[in-house]
C-alpha cells in the first residue's frame, strides 16, 4: 500500500489533504521522497517563523539534559525561565503565564479564566475567525461551526466585519449590559486572510472592554513572534489586553506548546479555583524549544526586523506585477500577507496548481495567504513569486 492509500484507509482527517507527501524540511524548503522541492510559503500555518530545523533550536534540544518527562505539579528550572523570559518579551503588564499544549487549548483556558474572574458566561468574537478545534475555541470561531457541531457553547456572540464604527456601536451595545466576560480576536485577523483593524477601532473596543469590565483576549497564536514586524501583534496599537494566547511558533515546530498570559491580578484571583491541569503541557523537549527560539528572536530582533520589512516590501511591489484575473486586494502586515481574488474557487485552483509548481501556500476563502519563515532569503522570495506568477498566469 502507498503512503496516501495507507493514509486514505486508517488516518482519520477533518479537512482537506495536500497532495504532497513530506520527507524532509529545511529553512524555507520543504522536500518530497522525489527530491522535489517546494518553497514554503505557508509556513506550516504559523508555526514555522524562523524556517524549518533552525540550528540554534536543533542544537538546544540535542545538547539538552532533561527529564523524559515532569509531572505538572513539580517545579522545574527551564518552566520557571521559560515564563519569566514570556513576562520578558510580552506587553509588560502581562508577567503571569500558565502552560498549554497549543492554541486551543490556551483559547479554552482564556474563555474559562475571563468566566471565572468575571462571574460572566458571555463572549464576544469576530464572525468568521477561527481561534482553534476545542468546543470554547469552535464557539468562539465561525457561526457556520454552528450546522456541523449542534452542540456548540451557548452565549458566543459574533461581530460582523468589517470593524469599523458601526460595529463599535454594535458593540457597545452589548457590553453595556454587562455580561459579557470577554472579547476574543486575533489583533491582525489572518485567518480572515489578514484583515488589519484600524487603530482607532482596537483602542475604542479596549476602551470599552475596561468601561464595561470585560475582560480583552488577543489570540496572538499566529500573530506573536514577529510575524506582523512587532513581537506581538497587539503592541501595533494603544491597548491593554487582560490576557495574551500564544502558541504555534512558540516552540518552532519541535513540539505542541501554548500560552495564556495574563496580569498577576487576574491570576491571584483565579488560583485555586480553576484546574489547568495539563498532562503534556510545557513537555520539557518542547519548553528546550520555546527557551530557544525565544533566545534567538532577542538575539537576532534588528535582523529579522529588518528582514520583514524588506521581504514585506517585496511582497507589496511583486504582488502588483501579477496579472490575477481580477484586480485582487492585498492586504499585508509584516509578514503575514494575504491576496484576496474575491473569488473562493479561483484561490484554490490557484493555491493546487502552486502546489505542483513547487509553491506552498494557505487559502482564507477568497485570499490566498502567504506567511514565510521571518528569515526567508530574498532569493527564496523571488523564486517562490516566480512560481507565482507563473501559475496565475497559467490559470484562467
Ligand atoms: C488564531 C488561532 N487561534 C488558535 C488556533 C489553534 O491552535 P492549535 O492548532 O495549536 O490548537 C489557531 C490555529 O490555527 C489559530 O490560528
Amino acid at each position: 500500500m502507498t503512503v496516501k492509500e495507507k493514509d486514505e484507509k486508517f488516518f482519520g482527517r477533518g479537512g482537506p489533504v495536500l497532495d504532497l507527501e513530506v520527507e524532509k524540511a529545511k529553512g524555507s524548503y520543504v522536500y518530497d521522497p522525489h527530491g522535489k522541492k517546494y518553497v514554503d510559503f505557508l509556513g506550516g500555518a504559523g508555526v514555522g517563523n524562523l524556517g524549518w530545523g533552525l540550528e540554534d533550536v536543533e542544537l538546544a534540544i540535542r545538547n539538552s539534559r532533561r527529564p523524559s518527562y515532569v509531572y505538572p505539579h513539580f517545579y522545574y528550572k527551564p518552566w520557571a525561565e521559560l515564563a519569566e523570559l514570556l513576562a520578558a518579551i510580552t506587553p509588560k503588564h502581562l508577567t503571569t503565564s500558565f502552560r498549554m499544549t497549543g492554541g486551543s487549548e490556551a483559547v479554552d483556558a482564556a474563555l474559562e479564566m475571563a468566566m471565572m474572574y468575571t462571574g460572566r458566561k458571555k463572549v464576544l468574537s469576530i464572525e468568521g475567525s477561527y481561534h482553534g478545534n476545542t468546543f470554547g475555541a469552535l464557539s468562539a470561531g465561525t457561526s457556520s461551526n454552528g450546522d456541523k457541531f449542534h452542540n456548540l457553547l451557548h452565549g458566543f456572540e459574533k461581530i460582523d466585519p468589517p470593524l469599523n464604527q458601526d460595529s463599535l456601536n454594535k458593540i457597545e451595545e452589548k457590553l453595556k449590559r454587562n455580561e459579557y466576560a470577554a472579547v476574543i480576536m486575533e489583533p491582525v485577523i489572518i485567518n480572515l486572510g489578514v484583515v488589519i483593524p484600524e487603530e482607532s477601532f482596537m483602542e475604542k473596543l479596549d476602551q470599552l472592554c475596561k468601561e464595561h469590565g470585560t475582560l480583552l483576549i488577543m489570540d496572538e497564536a499566529i500573530t506573536g513572534f514577529f510575524r506582523t514586524g512587532k513581537f506581538f501583534a497587539s503592541e501595533h496599537y494603544n491597548i491593554k489586553p487582560d490576557i495574551m494566547c500564544l502558541a504555534k511558533a512558540l516552540s518552532s515546530g519541535y513540539a505542541g506548546m501554548g500560552a495564556v498570559m495574563t496580569t498577576p491580578e487576574i491570576a491571584k484571583a483565579i488560583k485555586g479555583k480553576i484546574g489547568l491541569y495539563s498532562s503534556y503541557g510545557w513537555h520539557p523537549i518542547g519548553t528546550d524549544a520555546a527557551i530557544a527560539t525565544i533566545h534567538y528572536l532577542l538575539n537576532h530582533t534588528e535582523e529579522l526586523l529588518s528582514n520583514i520589512e524588506e521581504v514585506s516590501s517585496i511582497f507589496k511591489n511583486e504582488l502588483l506585477k501579477i496579472n490575477f484575473k481580477k484586480t485582487p486586494e492585498i492586504r499585508i502586515k509584516g509578514m503575514a500577507v494575504a491576496v484576496d481574488l474575491k473569488d473562493e474557487e479561483y484561490a484554490s485552483e490557484v493555491k493546487k496548481k502552486a502546489l505542483t509548481n513547487g509553491l506552498l501556500m494557505n487559502t482564507e476563502g477568497s485570499s490566498l495567504s502567504f506567511l514565510p519563515a521571518l528569515n526567508i532569503s530574498r532569493e527564496t522570495v523571488y523564486e517562490g513569486l516566480k512560481i507565482l506568477k507563473q501559475t496565475v498566469e497559467s490559470t484562467k
